[in-house]
């Protein structure tokens, strides 16, 4: 199931992605203890997302071993962006620089899973 099926993976990214945009409203809105918790479920999907997208890494990485690491690494920027920008929100710190590494990323890995063998192919 999840050695050539991404539907796993979408599921748990699909979800992180939600949960972030939780925790941002959230706190806009003030409440603390919502935000807290939904950063620790967010934190959850991290490891599902890192797991999820490793056993995709670990039996397919030899079609284009160049890309699924650049499709790795990347992964693992965009998570890291989020879990920074939260961070530094809920310690009142500026976040303007890790938005536009957010984005940045979050498109290149989009493009990069769509991109590559597996799963969907909406570029080609
Ligand atoms: C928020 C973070 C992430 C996003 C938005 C994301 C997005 C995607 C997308 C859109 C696909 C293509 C799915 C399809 O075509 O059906 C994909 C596939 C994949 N992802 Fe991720 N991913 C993320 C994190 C990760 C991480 C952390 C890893 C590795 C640890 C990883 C490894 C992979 C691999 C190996 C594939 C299969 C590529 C293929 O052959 O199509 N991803 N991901």
């Amino acid at each position: 199931m999840f050695v050539t099926s991404t539907h796993a993976h979408i599921t748990t990214w699909g979800i992180a992605l939600i949960l972030f945009i939780i925790a941002l409203i959230l706190h806009a809105k003030g409440n603390k203890v919502g935000f807290k918790v939904t950063q620790m479920i967010l934190r959850v999907f991290y490891i599902l997302v890192i797991i999820t997208g490793g056993l995709l890494f670990i039996h397919n990485q030899s079609i284009n071993p160049a890309m699924y690491g650049v499709k790795l690494l990347g992964g693992l920027l965009v998570l890291g962006f989020m879990e920074m920008i939260l961070i530094r929100l809920s310690k009142g710190k500026r976040t303007g620089m890790f938005w536009i590494l957010f984005i940045i990323f979050l498109l290149i890995v989009l493009y990069l899973g769509l991109k590559l063998p597996l799963g969907f192919h909406p570029f080609y």
